[in-house]
């Protein structure tokens, strides 16, 4: 029977991580995957997570296992991070990573009822392969003008006719990914409202906390929602803002009602059980290592605080830029990691194969990636194509 099984197209995304690699130019330039490189190319470890990393080798006494819900200090610290106080009434359980996170809340809702998962488009490529892995049906509603570049609020909630009471709408809190594109107060309100009429419940995703404007501007839209809605499922992951990508640090949270919290920990507790048992440890013990210790907590704020910078800085940069038809003076107000230009799948294939620049598919690019001394070459290549 295995032998019968047809060959799957690969990931859009790990697709341009391999093509990267194997292409063996030296001038190449990777816009891909969204990880933060440094002016030397490289994405390092912040001394925070280094000295948090000396700290457990030196102290940690076990190895057994941590248990179903996970690391429960992590989960305080990263939760207070998020959300402030509100965090001391959601239910929390420890996730592998973002993606995990975003499963597990995911496979909640379906044995909560949910049937659909409404998707403002363009989303993270990822999100309808974990929705339709849960067997839920991925509804994909409109979110964006491209050509006036802003978010379109009317299509977006005409868009949860399409849905029914009890299923989900995800809304990435801060650092859109791929738009860079964020809701502002009032419009996460207008969210809120448009939720609470329908029956519909907020799934959030936030993965990108401090890449915008800071830890807590970051989160304060995302706050607003989850204050005037009931009911709310949230993906926390800890990849980006600690830089510690490849530990699969993540967070699911739930409000609910308090007479409903023990209901939906047992349910996230059988659905973790079922797929991985119990969570990893290393990760998750860095997080909390580096949010408990105040002088570990500042160096962290401290390295996120220049990272944000110099994402704005390089921001500024290409907005300065004339690109022909591009309209890169966008760029300056967008957040966070991604920003996605309007090129086509043409324009795309040339700034690979010609200029060794790698996007995804649909433009996005990573402006956290992209060094300083690359950016004349890529407005060049740019101006080439556009
Ligand atoms: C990205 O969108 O580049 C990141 O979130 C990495 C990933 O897992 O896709």
């Amino acid at each position: 029977m295995i032998e019968t099984l047809p060959l799957k197209a690969p990931d859009p995304l790990l697709k341009i991580i391999k093509m990267f690699r194997e292409d063996p130019r030296t001038d190449k330039i990777d816009l891909g995957v969204g990880v933060y490189k440094d002016a030397s190319g490289a994405t390092p470890v912040m001394r925070a997570v280094k000295d948090a990393e000396a700290l457990l080798l030196a102290q940690q006494k076990t190895k057994t296992y941590v248990g179903q819900q996970g690391d429960v200090d992590f989960l305080k610290l990263i939760g207070q991070l998020a959300f402030g106080e509100m965090a001391r009434d959601f239910v929390s359980i420890q996730a592998v990573g973002g993606t995990g996170a975003l499963r597990l809340g995911a496979d909640l809702l379906r044995e909560s009822g949910a049937k659909r998962i409404v998707l403002p488009q363009p989303c993270w490529p990822n999100h309808p392969s974990i929705v339709r892995a849960a067997r839920l049906e991925p509804v994909d509603a409109p979110f964006f003008n491209i050509a006036e570049q802003r978010i379109d609020m009317d299509a977006l909630i005409g868009s949860f006719d399409h849905a029914e009471r009890g299923d989900a709408v995800i809304l990435q809190a801060c650092c859109h990914n791929p738009l860079g594109a964020d809701f502002s107060t009032d419009q996460w309100k207008a969210l809120a409202d448009a939720l609470n009429a329908r029956g519909l419940i907020a799934f959030v995703d936030l993965a990108y906390q401090g890449f915008g404007d800071g830890i807590d501007e970051d989160v304060a839209g995302a706050r607003v929602l989850l204050e005037r809605v009931p009911e709310a499922v949230i993906a926390v992951s800890g990849a980006k803002s600690f830089g510690i990508y490849r530990e699969r640090v993540g967070a699911l949270f739930v409000k609910t009602a308090e007479k409903s919290r023990p209901a939906v920990m047992s349910n996230l507790a059988a659905i973790a059980r079922a797929n991985y048992s119990m969570p990893p440890d290393h990760g998750a013990a860095i997080v909390r290592e580096v949010l408990s210790d105040a002088a570990l907590r500042a160096s962290w704020r401290e390295e996120l605080d220049q990272i944000r910078a110099h994402i704005k800085r390089t921001r500024a940069q290409l907005a300065a830029e004339r690109v022909n038809s591009l309209p890169m003076h966008l760029i300056a107000a967008q957040k966070g990691m991604f920003s996605t230009l309007p090129l086509n799948g043409d324009q795309i294939n040339v700034l690979r194969e010609t200029h060794g620049i790698y996007m995804t598919d649909a433009a996005r690019i990573n402006v956290a990636g992209l060094r300083e001394s690359d950016i004349p070459r890529f407005v060049e290549a740019l101006k080439a194509v556009a």
